[in-house]
């Protein structure tokens, strides 16, 4: 791929790396950097342009590296800046560039600037936190912190309380305060100096947050503070950007991701991730999924943003369960259903994005409550035990939804834990690695792995994958996932999905009748659709 072309990202596939869970190459049971320069060769002859890698820096790691100590250093545990720019120009030969994490919402609270803030109010750093003057046990308001709590932390020599939307070990940045955001711009530049491709913002659309007002994502001042972010930092690079912007709309994401390039190149939108959750209530709230649901959001994203703006496809990432768990059948069509989620997705317009372990089908865990690892998990326990569900209840909605899920360790041998360490892995391995494991899949031309190999050769050779426009069909289907893209220099796909396990009548299209079918997960696509079968069938341009 030329990575030199300005909108590079548009026919790239990104992976993402969880680093504590990658790979383990010194046996203290946490992955590290050199065990992700061990499997860069994996990476490239599945076809990736990019690793996004979640956060490495020094961190306490009370929410895994999303509380940052130090912005401009390697956690000793995932190893050293010598390590780190290796990895850079390992992959860069291996054509794959590094994409930082960058949390800019919010640092650790062991963090030099927070120790300085918190010791008196006319320290020069008291003004980097959000403060508000108060009293014990009388927060300023009611907001409530993403993993429990309130959004606010007394600290009594100051009188004062902090603001902490996720927990009181993550304090909000002041970003009203430009000392602030030129910091975070110094620290940015230091980056790129390295050599990265591009960065993915952490909850970025949090930065405008008004706390007086109550209101966390979207602030007045967001988009001021972006365009800031983008023009300082970001467009004299030839870098991919990724907002994670929790609270964005169609509308608002074609101002993020809007194609003069004064934002970012595109970002995460989470109403898909909402679908199995009940309205107005929390993740935890579990509700069956309605394919009719996911079609039209999925629909109204791809239409929303053409021409406009750019999406981002994903099913998984570290915050959210395995999508093979979740919308797939993780039993008897584990293998069909992996691949069928692959290709209702990868069939779409916008940039993919691969979650580790999902091009192996990799599932869900069940642990007992003491073995899970994740604050949110730990807190949601205790919350709703003392407001009245059962054991049973919670247990249910952790299964299901508890970020772990996708943290355990990548499985790559049918060996002792998976291959990913010799010591004692920091979370445990799912046991079902004994068959679920990389390099069987890799030896197996049959598996979910070889084809997401397919899919993203696929996507590289046919144009139409980044050109051609979305039109859903069937959109009443409860059970198909069907819908043509359409170029008329590149051609036309037509990509059916089986989410059910019986048949399935092909939808029928006269312009694909007889077509060659590019990919399917069965062999022999002909005739009715078998449980979770998903085909691309191709037509040249005329
Ligand atoms: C994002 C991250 C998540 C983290 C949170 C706070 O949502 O993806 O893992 O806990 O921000 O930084
Ligand atoms: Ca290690």
């Amino acid at each position: 791929m030329d990575k030199n072309r300005k909108d590079w990202w548009k026919e790239a596939v990104i992976y993402q790396i969880y680093p504590k869970s990658f790979q383990d190459t010194n046996g203290d049971g946490f992955g590290d950097l050199p065990g992700i320069i061990e499997h860069l060769d994996y990476l490239q002859n599945l076809g990736v342009d990019a690793i996004w890698l979640s956060p490495i820096y020094a961190s306490p790691q009370k929410d895994n590296g999303y509380d940052i100590s130090d912005y401009q250093a390697i956690d000793p545990r995932f190893g050293t800046m010598e390590d780190f720019e290796r990895l850079v120009s390992e992959a860069d030969k291996r054509g794959i560039s590094i994409i930082m994490d960058l949390v800019l919402n919010h640092t650790s609270d062991q963090h030099k600037w927070f120790q300085e803030a918190r010791k008196s109010k006319d320290n020069p750093y008291h003004d980097y936190y959000v403060w508000r003057d108060g009293e014990e046990g009388t927060p300023p308001n009611e907001m409530q912190a993403v993993f429990g709590g309130p959004a606010w932390t007394y600290v009594p020599e100051l009188g004062q309380y902090y603001f902490n939307i996720f927990s009181p070990y993550q304090p909000d940045l002041n970003w009203d305060n430009p000392k602030v955001r030129q910091e975070l711009y110094d620290m940015i530049r230091f980056w790129k100096d390295k050599g990265v491709g591009g960065f993915r913002l952490d909850v970025i659309d949090m930065v405008g947050k008004e706390p007086d007002k109550q209101i966390a994502s979207n602030g007045s001042r967001l988009h001021e503070y972006i365009q800031e972010l983008s023009s300082e930092v970001f467009q004299d690079g030839n870098l991919v950007t990724v907002g994670e912007t929790p609270g964005v709309t169609v509308e608002t994401a074609r101002k993020f991701s809007n194609p003069d390039g004064s934002e970012f190149s595109m970002v995460f939108q989470f109403e898909h991730m909402g679908i199995d959750q009940e309205d107005d209530k929390e993740k935890w709230d579990l509700k069956p999924l309605d394919l009719r649901e996911l079609k039209q959001i999925m629909a109204r994203w791809q239409e929303g943003l053409e021409g406009t703006g750019w999406n981002s496809l994903y099913l998984d990432n570290h915050d959210q369960p395995r999508i093979v768990s979740r919308w797939g059948n993780d039993g008897q069509y584990r293998t069909e259903s992996a691949k069928m989620l692959a290709t209702m997705l990868y069939g779409m317009k916008g940039t993919p994005y691969i979650y580790q372990g999902e091009e192996l089908g990799m599932t869900n865990i069940e642990l007992p409550i003491d073995q899970y690892d994740d604050l949110e998990i730990r807190n949601v326990y205790e919350e709703r035990l003392k407001s009245g569900y059962s054991e049973d209840q919670v247990m249910e909605s952790i299964y299901a939804k508890g970020r772990d899920n996708a943290r355990t360790p990548m499985q790559w041998t049918d060996g002792t834990n998976a291959g990913f360490t010799d010591g004692t892995p920091w979370l445990p391995v799912n046991p079902n690695y004994v068959e679920i494991n990389a390099e069987a899949e890799v030896a197996d031309p049959a598996s979910v792995y070889n084809y997401y190999k397919k899919l993203i050769a696929l996507r590289r050779e046919y144009k139409v994958f980044e050109t051609g426009t979305f039109r859903l069909v069937e959109p009443y289907s409860e059970e198909l996932f069907a819908y043509t893209r359409d170029s008329d220099k590149d051609g036309h796909l037509l990509v059916v999905c089986n989410f059910s396990d019986h048949h399935q009548d092909m939808p029928r299209i006269e312009l694909f009748e007889g077509q060659e079918v590019l990919i399917s997960n069965y062999e022999d696509p002909i005739g009715r659709l078998r449980p979770y079968e998903a085909r691309i069938v191709y037509v040249p341009a005329d």
